[in-house]
């Protein structure tokens, strides 16, 4: 069986450092032709701008093409095609699937189906590994280390599979946690308990602004209506928080304010506008990012 990126747990700590640095030549050097004759497909079961066109034009920077869909309306899937199927099919035709799909746990089932990579695009409220390796690039980049920074995650940390898996990634690195979420939204009690089974210590507050100034990284999320099964329970916490440029005035220097996004209202546009706002050039990092993990799993130096 091929190496996978399902979870951020499929890669070492040597293993997420590699990814890092390569970025970092992709990032200098943005076409490399190193991956001629190779084909990518990109199968998203479920709706995205970012992961999707990053991972295609990585793919194609680095020389290879690109086949996939966006919307299963146009697939056979339509018709009853099981997922097993599908990917068996396309794994045929291809060198690499990349793949985002509502259901926890079905990009591992695919890896486990065919014989190729598969990356992990997002499955459910669960993983999301290549958006993690570009945060870690941020954090890296932003704050010059990753080892002792203080991360403040805000908002749907119940759901929120980006910050699942920045926590399980950043426990390499000796972090300090802040959980910004209401009850309803509170870090589930799995991640929860692997920090305090590593050590890592983790402070909970309903309150956006007690910890705005504790902090290295301010990792915003959007409270994800589409993982709401009760639409009442969604309106009670839609708009639980808002930051404002207003919020920022006692911030740590360093502090730079990352978003896996799309946002919706928790930034407001003024705040774009501060030398705390990070989190667009954080959105064409996970591009660099994404060209090295496509090289990485397809055994290329
Ligand atoms: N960050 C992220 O996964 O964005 P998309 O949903 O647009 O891919």
């Amino acid at each position: 069986m091929s190496k996978s990126l399902i979870s951020i747990h499929d890669f070492s700590k040597e293993e997420i450092l590699h990814i890092l640095s390569v970025a970092a030549g992709m990032e200098k050097n943005k076409s490399q032709k190193i991956l001629e004759g190779k084909v990518v497909a990109c199968l998203f079961f479920e709706p995205s701008t970012r992961t999707r066109l990053s991972f295609e034009t990585a793919a194609n920077r680095l020389g290879a093409r690109v086949i996939g869909f966006s919307d299963i309306k146009n697939t056979s899937i339509t018709k009853g095609e099981t997922l097993k199927d599908t990917i068996k099919m396309v794994s045929n035709y291809v060198d690499l699937i990349v793949m985002r799909h509502p259901l926890e746990g079905a990009a591992r089932y695919a890896s486990e189906v065919c014989d190729i990579p598969v990356v992990n695009a997002g499955d459910g409220a669960n993983q999301h590994p290549s958006q993690t390796l570009l945060d870690l690039y941020t954090i890296l980049e932003t704050q010059g280390r990753l080892d002792n920074v203080t991360i403040n995650m805000v908002g749907d940390l119940k759901y929120g599979r980006t910050v699942h898996s920045l926590l399980q990634a950043m426990s390499h690195f000796d972090p300090k946690f802040i959980f910004t979420a209401p009850q309803e939204l509170r870090m589930p009690e799995e991640y929860r308990t692997f920090l305090s089974e590593m050590n890592i210590p983790f402070t909970e507050t309903a309150s956006l602004q007690e910890h705005l100034d504790d902090c290295d990284i301010l990792y915003m999320t959007r409270v994800q209506q589409e993982r709401f099964s009760d639409p009442m329970e969604y309106e009670k916490v839609k708009n639980v928080y808002r930051l404002e440029a207003s919020m920022l005035s006692g911030v740590r220097d360093n502090m730079k304010i990352l978003h896996p996004l799309p946002r919706v209202d928790e930034i407001a546009a003024d705040v774009d506008d501060t030398k705390y706002a990070y989190f667009y050039k954080q959105a064409e990092n996970g591009m660099y990012v994404r060209m090295a993990i496509i090289s990485y799993l397809l055994g290329l130096k």
